[in-house]
Formats: structure tokens, C-alpha cells, sequence
């Protein structure tokens, strides 16, 4: 049974194989975001929360990445630029950014 599961996890990773896959980002997110994002911290919209992201998705995309790079003040509290992880390049915060996205759909 449990290896039945790992078999298909394994699978499913080297499906996904590309460069900076939805694996990666997913680290990243755990990394850095998840900090506030997991629980909401200071305001800030829960990984997943349906309601906390449903204004959000509806915003265009580039404001949204704008936002999580740049930083921004909203009414929730301070998102700050790459959530303080200055490290993390644009395109590394857009994949992010997609991957939240994705996980609150
Ligand atoms: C120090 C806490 C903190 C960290 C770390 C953090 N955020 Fe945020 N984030 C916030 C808060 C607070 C808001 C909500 C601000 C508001 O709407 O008032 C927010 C909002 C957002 C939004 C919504 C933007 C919008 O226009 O509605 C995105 C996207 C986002 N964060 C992405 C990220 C990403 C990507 C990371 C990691 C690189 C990250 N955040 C790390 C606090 C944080």
C-alpha cells in the first residue's frame, strides 16, 4: 500500500520535470511566503483560503505580481517587496504568485 503511493509520487515528479516546476515553487512558497500566508499572519491572505483570495484573483495578474514584488499597504496590512526575501528573483515570486493562485482555486 505505501509503496503503492510512493511508486505513484514518484511518477507524478518526473511527470512534472521541468525547470522551475510547480514543485519548485511550492518550496519556495514554504521557504519564504509561507511565513505569513500559512496562517494569515498581519493580515496577510491564507494559502488556500478560498475567501480571503476570492477579490485577489480578480485583479489582473501583472498587479498582483506587481504587488508581491514590489510590496504594497492594502487593508489587511503591509505586504512586504518579495515578502522580505529579497534573494528570490521576479520570475521566482510570479511562480509563486501562480502556485498561490492555483492553490486557492
Ligand atoms: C511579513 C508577512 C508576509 C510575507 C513574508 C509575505 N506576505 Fe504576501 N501579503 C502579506 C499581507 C499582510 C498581505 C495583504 C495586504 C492587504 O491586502 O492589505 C499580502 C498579500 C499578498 C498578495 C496579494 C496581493 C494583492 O494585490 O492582493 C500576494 C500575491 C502575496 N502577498 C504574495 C506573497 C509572496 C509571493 C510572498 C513570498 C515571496 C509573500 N507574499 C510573503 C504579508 C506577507
Amino acid at each position: 500500500m505505501y509503496k503503492h503511493k510512493l511508486r505513484l509520487m514518484l511518477l507524478l515528479l518526473c511527470l512534472r520535470g521541468s525547470a522551475t516546476s510547480f514543485a519548485d515553487s511550492q518550496n519556495d512558497y514554504n521557504q519564504t511566503c509561507a511565513a505569513c500566508h500559512n496562517l494569515g499572519v498581519a493580515g496577510a491572505p491564507s494559502i488556500g483560503d478560498r475567501d480571503a483570495w476570492s477579490n485577489r484573483v480578480t485583479k489582473d495578474k501583472e498587479v498582483l505580481y506587481r504587488n508581491a514584488i514590489k510590496g504594497f499597504s492594502g487593508n489587511h496590512g503591509v505586504m512586504p517587496p518579495k515578502g522580505g526575501f529579497t534573494n528570490l528573483s521576479d520570475d521566482q515570486v510570479k511562480a509563486i504568485v501562480d502556485y498561490m493562485i492555483g492553490v486557492a482555486k
